[in-house]
């Protein structure tokens, strides 16, 4: 094997790493998960979150990737000869998260044609269920691949494998400095354009006001801590990887505020832009936001393009940059998690890059299929439920505990700030030692027992 492959520019790695940061889960998982948490509430846990966990993990997985020069089973391979497997099983997680979330890059590329004649007509739940997904009736039951979903789905399929095929510098990187750009620029468009419609503030009240008696609610840090991790795309080898690809000379505590406070900003408009244009659908409606704000898949698919068809003329083009930003966010996340395992075989077995491409997205593309069949949505639920909550949260946990515990932690504080403007020090050592163990472990508990009931 030659050389690791390196990127090109500092802003082409922040791009890449905002890219897989930024994805579906920061436009319909945090607008609906804050709203969900008490909303102001929920934005303090939020950032106290990222303060106590997101960063200091940020440095601490930029800071491995860059000692240690390998994909997450290397990286964790080097620190230890006996904790491979946990690379391994980072990378497992990866696959899992990948096959159910390029269909919804694929639903999404679909809805971006649908928006274009308002396709949902009156009934957008029916049209998603029924006429789209084609919902057939349990997880066993599974009706046959969904044809609709199959050219989407190839697309979505096709851009990953041609920016991973081409390598760090000339695929990944060059995608996400066009992508990345153009999505914040269309989410900036939304936003300003929902703020100021009729009805918004009641939305963004919804979003934001605080609601003080759960501030020593369980389930709001839990929510909070849960939605850090998987919106830093955090524990589960991606920036152990894309960090493996610096250079020698790269600041890496700044490199890492960077790529979480842009992630964080952007979850912020994301949340404004949604609610504020939910906020004027409950307006024209006569009902409170309540009645309006829905949950996880249904907030993108059913409810919000229930919302846009109250915006009349400017409906297409709003539903069309909507669905755009969907899903340019998706698919820079999901080529950041292929990128992740692909790394890891091309390490262990010394593989080319282009060999270990074709084999490994075949394989997954293949695997998709399943989640694009009529019981895809029933067995993506279950698929995402235990990944999230499980895969993630263990693999981290297992991550800081070994790390922090087992290994010599400081030596990564003195690879990390001679090279860094910024530097770590004890309120590091104490977030990853102490701080991140106790609430991931903590998360992972209460979701078991909450299963378990
Ligand atoms: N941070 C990503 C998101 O918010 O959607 C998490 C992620 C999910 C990254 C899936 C990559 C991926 F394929």
């Amino acid at each position: 094997m030659g050389q690791r492959e390196q990127w090109g520019t500092r802003f082409g790695f922040i791009m890449a790493a905002v890219g897989s940061a930024v994805g579906l889960g920061n436009i319909w998982r945090f607008p609906y998960m804050a709203a969900d948490n008490g909303g102001g509430i929920f934005f303090l846990c939020y950032l106290f979150a990222l303060l106590t966990a997101g960063i200091p993990i940020m440095i601490l997985e930029f800071g491995i990737g860059h000692k240690f020069r390998g994909g997450a089973p290397l990286t964790f391979a080097r620190m230890n000869r006996n904790w491979e497997w946990l690379g391994w099983w980072q990378v497992l997680v990866c696959f899992f998260i990948a096959v159910y979330y390029v269909v919804v890059i694929a639903w999404a590329i679909s809805y971006v044609g649908f928006s274009i004649t308002q396709a949902w007509g009156d009934a957008p739940k029916d049209f998603f269920f029924g006429k789209f997904l084609k919902l057939t009736g349990g997880p066993f039951e599974l009706g046959g691949i969904n044809t609709q979903i199959l050219l989407p789905l190839i697309l979505a399929w096709a851009v990953t494998f041609i920016s991973i095929y081409t390598g760090v510098k000339a695929g990944i990187e060059r995608v996400a400095k066009v992508l990345i750009p153009v999505l914040f620029f269309m989410v900036v468009f939304i936003a300003i354009r929902g703020v100021t419609l009729p009805g918004a503030a009641a939305g963004l009240n919804f979003l934001f006001e605080p609601d003080f008696s759960r501030l020593l609610d369980y389930k709001v840090w839990t929510a909070a801590y849960g939605q850090i991790f998987f919106d830093l795309s955090i524990c589960f080898a991606i920036m152990i990887t894309y960090a493996s690809y610096l250079p020698k000379k790269s600041d890496i505590v700044n490199n890492a505020f960077t790529t979480c406070l842009t992630n964080c900003s952007f979850s912020l408009l994301a949340g404004m832009a949604v609610f504020s244009i939910l906020g004027h659908m409950a307006f024209t409606q006569g009902v409170a936001v309540k009645e309006v704000a829905s949950a996880g898949v249904g907030l993108a698919f059913i409810t919000f393009p229930a919302a846009i068809s109250t915006l009349g003329s400017a409906a297409p083009l709003f539903g069309v940059l909507f669905f755009l930003a969907l899903t340019f966010a998706g698919i820079t996340s999901l080529i950041s998690i292929n990128e992740a395992a692909i790394a890891a075989f091309m390490d262990k077995f010394n593989m080319e890059r282009k060999k270990a491409t074709v084999i490994y997205t075949g394989t997954a593309a293949a695997c998709s299929l399943l989640f694009a069949t009529g019981a895809g949505l029933y067995i993506l639920d279950i698929v995402d439920h235990f990944t999230n909550n499980f895969g993630i949260v263990f693999g981290g946990l297992l991550e800081v505990l070994l790390i922090g515990w087992l290994f010599n932690l400081k030596s990564i504080k003195d690879h990390v700030n001679p090279i860094s403007d910024f530097k770590v020090g004890n309120w590091w050592l104490f977030s990853i030692k102490v701080v991140t163990p106790l609430v991931a472990g903590y998360t992972g508990i209460m979701t078991l027992i909450s299963d378990l009931k």
